[in-house]
């Protein structure tokens, strides 16, 4: 009896509060309405069941339940602050996992790996086209540090603080980005291209190498442009954002061989993709939406014509790392596989697959790499090691 008059008495209250409220400003509840019977996010996770259970096989389920838990950061350290930025992430338990592999990374560069060979020579017979591999030769730039908290700790980073002359200490990533950055082994006084470089971060791993004699970071958004300037401005000071060093455009990649041919040592293919991670945990600008059902489509063949026109704005002799963040062969083995056979054809470019298994063994400790990879590389997300699904590949213009 009590419980009723209780009920009765808050109703009342509510209907009390109602009537004060102007109609104009009451809350009308219409999320049933307007909230899409199948999310994005549900798509992409019917998408992604569907397609690498097939791929993955038995590795799939742990990296379904690592892709749909929170994900893991690295801070790059910007080595243009005046704050002392490493020895106060070290103090919070962090460690540079760049730099702890330099000693254990320069013997692994010098001895042939287990198994590499009679993999890469599968490579060649696996892929229609005939490009013989290559041992990696890459040294690691001493300058690119990026910490992470030890594997299994999923303490979250604080946001950066800006120093007397309000340069940022460190920028937030996916740990895993460094790599097709360190892949790309950029040298002292090279050219280098960006072509689909913002919000920026793999621009600013690049400059952390201070061996760059000209960089030109291009993306044809002009909204993501924007961003990207601010990055730049956050954590690059500005003797070195100038015109003579640094170019900033807002082209279509996919045209840039039409206008700078052969030019670049370096170029970093960095594509639109499904973004994985992305699609499987936010709604909010979501490829998986029925509205953008044609342009996911249309990747592919936009990601073959970026790759194309990288490899072409490359030198001969120059290299060229295409990467993504997604764990779909579609996207990521299919398309090298046809840049190599169409730069052959269309261009008469002669291209060699690099072998990325020297830097990824030296890795080994801080990412978990997808074994028996016919093309490149790829770190799998994992849930003592979150980070990931970051793909890429490396080629080296012959001609
Ligand atoms: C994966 S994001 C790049 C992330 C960036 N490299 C980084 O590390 O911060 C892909 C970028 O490609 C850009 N993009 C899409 N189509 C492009 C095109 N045709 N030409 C150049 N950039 C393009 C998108 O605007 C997007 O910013």
């Amino acid at each position: 009896m009590a419980m009723l008059m209780e009920t009765r008495l808050l109703s009342r209250r509510i209907q009390d509060f109602r009537s004060l409220t102007p109609r104009r400003n009451r809350v009308k509840e219409k999320w049933a309405a307007t909230r899409p019977k199948y999310p994005p996010t549900r798509l992409a996770l019917q998408h992604c069941d569907a397609t690498y259970s097939a791929q993955l096989g038995s590795l799939w389920p742990s990296v379904r339940v690592a892709l749909l838990s929170e994900r893991k950061y690295g801070a790059l350290v910007n080595n243009f602050s005046y704050e002392t930025v490493l020895a106060n992430l070290q103090a919070q338990g962090c460690r540079d996992f760049i730099s702890d592999i330099h000693t254990e990374a320069q013997s692994c560069l010098q001895e042939p790996k287990v198994g590499a060979d009679e993999e890469l020579s599968g490579v060649s017979m696996k892929t229609s086209f005939s490009a013989s591999q290559q041992h990696s030769t890459l040294q690691l730039s001493p300058n690119i540090k990026c910490v992470v908290f030890p594997r299994g700790d999923i303490t979250r980073f604080k946001p950066a603080r800006p120093d007397m002359y309000g340069l940022l200490g460190y920028y937030l990533m996916d740990a895993a980005s460094v790599l097709p950055c360190l892949a790309l082994d950029v040298q002292e006084g090279h050219s280098v291209l960006d072509l689909c470089a913002a919000p920026g971060g793999k621009s600013l791993v690049l400059l952390q190498t201070q061996a760059i004699r000209f960089l030109c970071v291009n993306d044809v958004s002009a909204s993501r442009t924007l961003r990207l300037k601010r990055v730049l401005n956050s954590y690059v000071p500005r003797q070195f954002l100038t015109d003579d060093i640094l170019r900033i455009t807002s082209f279509d990649g996919t045209k840039w061989g039409e206008v700078e041919r052969n030019t670049f040592d370096r170029v970093l293919v960095d594509v639109p993709c499904t973004t994985d991670r992305h699609s499987l945990m936010e709604d909010d600008n979501n490829i998986f939406s029925k509205s953008r059902t044609a342009e996911r489509r249309r990747l592919p063949q936009l990601q073959l014509e970026l790759l194309l026109a990288g490899i072409e704005a490359a030198c001969p002799g120059g290299e060229i790392v295409y990467s993504t963040c997604t764990l779909s062969q579609i996207q990521n083995l299919s398309v090298v596989e046809q840049a190599v056979y169409l730069a052959r054809e269309n261009h008469g470019i002669q291209l060699e697959v690099v072998n990325l298994r020297p830097l990824t063994h030296m890795f080994r400790k801080t990412f978990h790499f997808a074994p028996d990879l016919q093309l490149g590389e790829m770190v799998v997300p994992h849930l003592a090691a979150n980070f990931g699904p970051i793909y890429m590949c490396k080629l080296k213009r012959l001609t």
